[in-house]
C-alpha cells in the first residue's frame, strides 16, 4: 500500500492509503476529501483533478501523456510539478507521496 499525503487547499492535510492500481484521484474522491473534483471520472479530459507533485517521486508514475500535458497548459496555477492526479496510478509499492491538491475554487 501507498500512503499518499494529501495536502488539501484549506491548509489542512489527510494521510490516505492507496491500493496499487488506483490513482492517486480516487484516493482522494473515495475519502470525499476536498479539492479534486474529478468531473470526467479518470478519463484526463476535466483537468478538475489537478495537483502538484515533487519531481522526486517521478520515477513512481509513468511519464504524462500528450493528452494530459496538453490540458495542464491551460490550467492557472500548472507549474513543473503539476500533473492529473487520476493519471498519477499507484504501483505495487511501499512507499510515501506527498501531492498538493491545487485550488480549483
Ligand atoms: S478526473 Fe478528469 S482529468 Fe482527471
Amino acid at each position: 500500500m501507498t500512503k499518499v499525503t494529501y495536502h488539501l487547499p484549506d491548509g489542512t492535510m489527510s494521510k490516505i492509503e492507496v491500493a496499487p492500481g488506483q490513482s492517486i484521484m480516487i484516493g482522494s474522491v473515495n475519502n470525499n476529501l476536498p479539492g479534486i473534483v474529478a468531473e470526467c471520472g479518470g478519463s484526463c479530459a476535466c483537468a478538475t483533478c489537478h495537483v502538484h507533485i515533487a519531481g522526486e517521486y517521478n520515477e513512481l508514475f509513468a511519464e504524462p501523456s500528450d493528452e494530459e500535458t496538453e490540458l495542464i497548459a491551460y490550467l492557472d496555477g500548472a507549474d513543473e510539478e503539476s500533473r492529473l492526479s487520476c493519471q498519477l496510478i499507484v504501483g505495487d509499492f511501499d512507499s510515501e507521496v506527498h501531492v498538493r491538491v491545487a485550488d480549483s475554487r
